[in-house]
């Protein structure tokens, strides 16, 4: 078979990272390999992401970029826009890049084989469906990925509908896969060498086919081989007592939750659509502590949502002091076209949104950097995955995500070892194997 060149760019969420990898295993079996720039690609994807600002700008100024790619090459090169933003901005795509070969959303790669088909005699391709059948159940198991950490998406879209939100409209209403299908590609990646699996969902523990989600975690927890499990991310509207237990029960279940509130003040959340109020979020997160004391609870803030006022900020403050976080997303709000809240009253002015995001950032830096330094001197468990960025170092994840750097021999990689914390910073920390 003729070797073609694959290019993915992948921006946004690790959905999307998940979604680049399944493209690339798909077109893995009609001759294309990935490679790490565009220079010379056969195939080139653009994954996009349109949860905030100017998604849609920054994609036809990379895609002005590329079309260069295609213009000077003396083969056909295709190009294809991807992701949320194909799904949201299909028809825009279209008629704004005429150069543009195919336009697909999130829900159909795996129709990527006739879509190639078609692109390669000169038809146009724009697919953003929401097919009946699940995409799932035609990719394949096998990965061309590697490495000790893998994803397993195992729940998707949203059914939430917060106002602030493009997800319900880019990915579809709330779907789980079948826990079979799940638990199969699970084995597969553990077979494959991974011995840490991260959960994928835009509302993972809305999980629900034919067992909850709990129950699913148990199954993973079954697998031979695999030491880690982790999940994201988890919506406060749906945990569940048996969620919180599992931490408490379940030996390669990780000690970090990701539980974003967005807002501490009930009356920001209750504009968001987010149907819990600040009180029961940090009921949930007295349980989870409950169960697991050393959780780490991380969380997403959005500051300058329309019609927040000063005090609505400092409950939000508030809240961030009551729970202590390790680790968070902070963002601007920033309007989506579409959604109810870019029509609400009250809109924040930009220098306001900026000063409040300062603030909750210095105050979610300092509670991380604390955090952080508490491990000086204390000893983690650390699975080494991966190179560091300087020679003689190796690095991994602390089994409360931080990043930590090794200073050892690139033999350990994929092993899980005790490392004695040397030193602490806001983003890492690092030390040598004890
Ligand atoms: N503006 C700013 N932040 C947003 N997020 C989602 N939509 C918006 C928006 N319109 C943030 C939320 C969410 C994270 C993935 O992105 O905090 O949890
Ligand atoms: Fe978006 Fe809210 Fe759904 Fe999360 S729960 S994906 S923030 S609509």
């Amino acid at each position: 078979m003729e070797k073609k060149k694959l290019y993915i760019k992948t921006m946004g969420c690790q959905m999307n990272v998940y979604d680049s990898q399944k493209m690339a295993d798909i077109l893995a079996p009609l001759g294309y390999t990935t490679v790490d720039t565009p220079e010379g690609a056969d195939f080139i994807i653009l994954n996009t992401c349109h949860i905030r600002e100017k998604a849609t700008e920054k994609v036809f100024s990379d895609l002005g970029r590329l079309r260069r790619h295609k213009e000077n090459s003396d083969k056909k090169v295709l190009l294809a826009v991807a992701g949320c933003v194909a799904q949201a901005e299909g028809e825009l795509i279209t008629k704004r890049a005429k150069y543009v070969d195919m336009v697909f959303g999130p829900q159909v790669y795996h129709k990527l084989p006739e879509m190639v088909l078609q692109a390669t005699n000169n038809e146009r391709v724009i697919n953003t469906d929401f097919p009946a059948e699940s995409k799932f159940d035609s990719l394949p198991l096998e990965t061309t990925g590697e490495g000790y950490s893998g994803f397993v998406a195992i729940q998707e879209g949203c059914d939430k509908f917060c106002t602030y939100c493009v997800v319900p409209y880019t990915r579809g209403s709330e779907f789980s896969r079948p826990y079979k299908q799940i638990v199969d590609e699970a084995k597969a990646l553990v077979d494959g060498g991974v011995k840490d699996i991260t959960l994928l969902g835009q509302n993972v523990n809305a999980y629900n086919n034919e067992i909850s989600f709990a129950e699913l975690l148990s199954k993973i927890n079954d697998i031979e081989g695999l030491e880690r499990i982790r999940y994201v991310t988890s919506h406060p509207m749906d945990v569940t007592e048996d969620q919180i237990n599992a931490h408490g029960t379940l030996s390669k279940l990780m000690p970090y939750l990701h539980l974003p509130i967005q807002s501490g003040s009930n009356k920001v959340l209750e504009l968001m659509n987010r149907k819990h109020t600040a009180e029961a979020y940090l009921e949930s997160i007295e349980k989870f502590r409950k169960a697991r004391p050393d959780i780490a609870i991380s969380s997403d803030f959005i500051v300058g949502f329309s019609g927040e006022t000063e005090q609505d900020h400092q409950d939000t403050l508030e809240l961030i002091k009551k729970v202590g976080y390790t680790a968070c997303y902070s963002f601007k709000y920033s309007p989506r076209p579409g959604t109810p809240g870019a029509a609400m009253k009250g809109v924040v002015a930009e220098d306001i949104k900026e000063r409040r995001l300062q603030e909750l950032q210095a105050l979610l830096t300092q509670q991380q950097t604390d955090f952080n330094k508490n491990f000086i001197g204390q000893t983690v468990e650390v699975l080494l995955d991966r190179k560091g960025s300087k020679t003689g170092q190796i690095m991994g994840k602390s089994p409360y995500m931080q990043s930590v750097y090794v200073e050892a021999d690139e033999s350990l990689l994929g092993q899980t070892v005790n490392v004695k914390i040397k030193r602490a910073s806001q983003n890492s920390l690092s030390g040598i194997v004890a």
